[in-house]
């Protein structure tokens, strides 16, 4: 597809002059129905932040819309996005069982208190998967998101902070990568191994794949995000670089005694217009 024949972009006017994203002449916005992994492997980097935030303002905008949890740690998807589900004794059916072969897609797909928006659970045991030999792994979302009876119109990944069988298998599945990294050495030390990957990735089992954007997480004004932020667009030259604004509520959001999504906890957090852009940039899709 080619950038002419797709929508114009949102503005941008929304946002602060400090905070302009790169829409570079070459950035295609993702092919529907959307498929997008948020992966980074350092550490508490903004990946659960970007995914259920992202999430959730498609399904704002009248999406269909999935989130995979493809972290055995506590704190990622599930967290924010408890499923709604009768079963009370313990963990309920999840991506761990689908991936054995022992509960189908649906049967791993719950609501969410958002309208529109479902998750696949995961649980701590989900670690078992990379310690076995789990064949077929891999191929193992992928098969899930085309097995599933209702699909969705955008389905994202949200991965730990490691690059194993799990993130592999997150790519495979949903081949629009967004990188979120915090404006430091450490980030920025992290992005050879994951460039790797990608790379790996991308010549041996997905050639679709590609790098959509890049997040600048909890972003301050300075000379520091400026830097990162032109070596991200060096780096990833056909990707969209933007940034997210830091914000307290985000941190709220999450704290076990709230556990809200962004826009039922805080509608108005300036945050989510950062979020609201990217949505409306990743949603643009070819002209009728
Ligand atoms: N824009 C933001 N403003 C303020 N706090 C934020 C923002 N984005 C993320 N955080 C906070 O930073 C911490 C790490 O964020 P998050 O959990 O999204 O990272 P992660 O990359 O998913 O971490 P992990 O690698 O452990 O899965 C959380 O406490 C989160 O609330
Ligand atoms: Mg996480």
């Amino acid at each position: 597809m080619s950038v002419s024949s797709i929508s114009p972009p949102p503005t941008g006017d929304e946002l602060p002059v400090w905070l302009q994203p790169r829409i570079p002449a070459g950035f295609a916005p993702p092919p529907h129905p959307i498929r997008l992994c948020c992966i980074m492997q350092k550490g508490g980097s903004g990946k659960s932040t970007a995914a259920v935030c992202l999430a959730c303002e498609f399904a704002l905008m009248g999406k269909r819309v999935r989130v995979w949890d493809v972290d055995a740690q506590l704190g990622g998807a599930t967290h924010w996005l408890a499923p709604l589900t009768e079963d009370r004794r313990g963990e309920p059916p999840n991506l761990l069982d689908m991936l054995k072969g022992e509960a189908s897609p649906d049967e791993v797909t719950y609501p969410t208190q958002v309208p529109g928006l479902y998750v696949v659970p995961s649980y701590t045991s989900l670690k078992q998967v990379e310690l076995e030999s789990s064949p077929g792994l891999e191929n193992g979302i992928e098969w899930g998101i085309d097995n599933t009876s209702e699909p969705f119109d955008v389905e994202i990944a949200d991965c730990g902070p490691s690059l194993g069988r799990l993130t592999i298998a997150s790519l495979v599945g949903m081949p629009n990568v967004i990188i979120p990294l915090k404006a430091s050495g450490f980030d920025l030390n992290a992005l050879t191994e994951l460039n790797r990957t990608l790379d790996l990735t991308q010549r041996r089992v997905k050639p679709e794949l590609a790098v959509t954007a890049v997040l600048l997480s909890e972003v301050l004004k300075s000379n520091l995000t400026q830097a990162v932020f032109d070596a991200m667009c060096a780096d990833y030259p056909n990707a969209l670089v933007m940034g997210i604004r830091q914000s307290v509520k985000v941190r709220e959001a999450s704290l076990d005694s709230i556990r809200k999504p962004l826009h039922v906890y805080a509608p108005d957090a300036t945050v989510r217009t950062d979020f609201q852009y990217l949505a409306r940039m990743l949603a643009r899709q070819a002209a009728a």
